[in-house]
């Protein structure tokens, strides 16, 4: 278990974790692992900059130990409550019984509500800073980026930016920066954790990086609790945050749909060679067969949303539920989508689509499609048309 030096006298001490697959309670999928991120700073003062997720305490302490012994750590700085990050820290404090924890007001009342600890805990103003002798912390508060006690830390001295879960991606790997790692990858597992973590929370993360430029900070290494450091281009994702934040997307279509007995199905089918022939990239999804969390990513990136459902009940397919009421929470801006669907009597699925959809606040275009029974081949025709002049709306804007 060795530590991985980012600069001297700023290494990793965090652990990777292969295995997981499901994050946040089965809300995300983490298909490729992750890492918990936690940075050693040896200075005249030692400081660590959060911790690990409990099952790999043992890791964290073994790293460190290569580098100090843990009883010199001085300070813990809890940039974040969430376990994954503090639960660590009891038993670090076994180890560094003199260790002051640093944290928000928020950061200090949620450790005592996780753990019921009597611990040394010092709060941190904005712009607060700490000296480690020739290193000092500044600490930036970063309020529901992702929870009230969110605080990024800034060493000036290196351009080092430790913002905690924000930049970060779930994604576990022997290597440790941007520059060692398939960029496409990267990226896409950057996209992913914005559109799931970050996306309601997108004018706070504008705000964010607005103070930070402001602040003049000049950022050379960003090193998130989640994944890869980014040291080559640290630019490159606090371009893309304010991309995704500002809703920027493809002309790109996506179909999410359900069917009972195929005909909805047929109509996807139909509808996506509609899309397809204005030249547009389309992709089709059926619930619950993809992961919703791999769909929002799509649609983080992606313009227009078409949604399909056989009814019952006079209403969707309850596999459909669960995607439809992510999107409520998401609230996801400059989107555009609209419902289609087949029925064999009352109908109803295609009504309650546009009605959750216009909850999630996305523009519903008019009109959507309906089938009675079984597309016949004028229908088919009709749900290519369909799927053609969507398109068409979504290229117009
Ligand atoms: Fe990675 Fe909000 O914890």
């Amino acid at each position: 278990m060795q530590p991985v030096k980012v600069l001297d006298g700023v290494y990793w001490v965090g652990a990777v974790d292969w295995d997981i697959r499901n994050f946040h309670g089965f809300t995300y999928s983490t298909r490729r692992g992750t890492t918990y991120n936690s940075y050693l700073i040896v200075d005249k003062k030692t400081a660590l900059i959060d911790s690990v997720y409990r099952p790999f305490t043992e890791e964290m302490i073994e790293r460190i130990k290569k580098i100090i012994d843990p009883s010199r750590i001085e300070y813990i700085i809890a940039n974040h409550v969430e376990k994954d990050h503090s639960s660590a820290i009891s038993e670090i404090l076994e180890l560094a019984p003199k260790a002051k924890i640093i944290g928000t007001t928020q950061c200090k009342e949620g450790l005592e509500k996780h753990y019921f600890g009597d611990w040394d805990f010092q709060i941190v103003k904005n712009g607060e800073e700490i000296s480690l002798g020739n290193r000092k912390l500044k600490f930036i508060h970063a309020p529901m980026l992702h929870w009230p006690d969110s605080m990024f830390t800034f060493i000036e001295k290196d351009g080092l930016l430790l913002p905690n879960d924000a930049f970060g991606q779930h994604l576990a790997t022997s290597k440790r920066f941007d520059d060692e790692v398939d960029s496409n990858i990267l990226m896409e597992e950057a996209a992913k954790y914005y559109a799931v973590i970050l996306w309601p929370l997108s004018k706070l993360v504008i705000k964010k990086i607005e103070d930070i430029q402001q602040l003049g900070l000049k950022i050379n290494i960003i090193a998130p609790s989640h994944g890869i450091i980014w040291r080559s281009d640290p630019i490159k994702i606090i371009k893309s945050y304010l991309g995704w934040a500002k809703g920027d997307a493809k002309d790109k279509i996506l179909v999410v749909y359900d069917t009972m007995w195929g005909s909805t199905e047929k109509m996807a089918r139909a509808i996506i060679e509609g899309i397809n022939s204005k030249g547009i990239e389309t992709v089709l999804f059926r619930l619950p067969f993809t992961d919703i969390s791999d769909i929002i990513k799509e649609f983080l990136e992606a313009k227009g949303l078409l949604v399909g459902s056989s009814t019952i009940n006079n209403g969707i397919l309850h596999t459909l539920a669960p995607f439809l009421e992510e999107l409520q929470g998401l609230k996801p801006k400059k989107k555009i989508a609209t419902a289609f669907g087949s029925y064999g009597w009352g109908g109803g699925a295609v009504k309650d689509i546009e009605e959750k959809l216009k909850k999630a606040g996305i523009t519903v275009t008019s009109p959507s499609l309906t089938v009675k029974w079984v597309p016949n081949k004028s229908e088919v025709r009709k749900c290519i048309e369909f799927g053609r002049d969507f398109a068409e709306k979504m290229i117009r804007g």
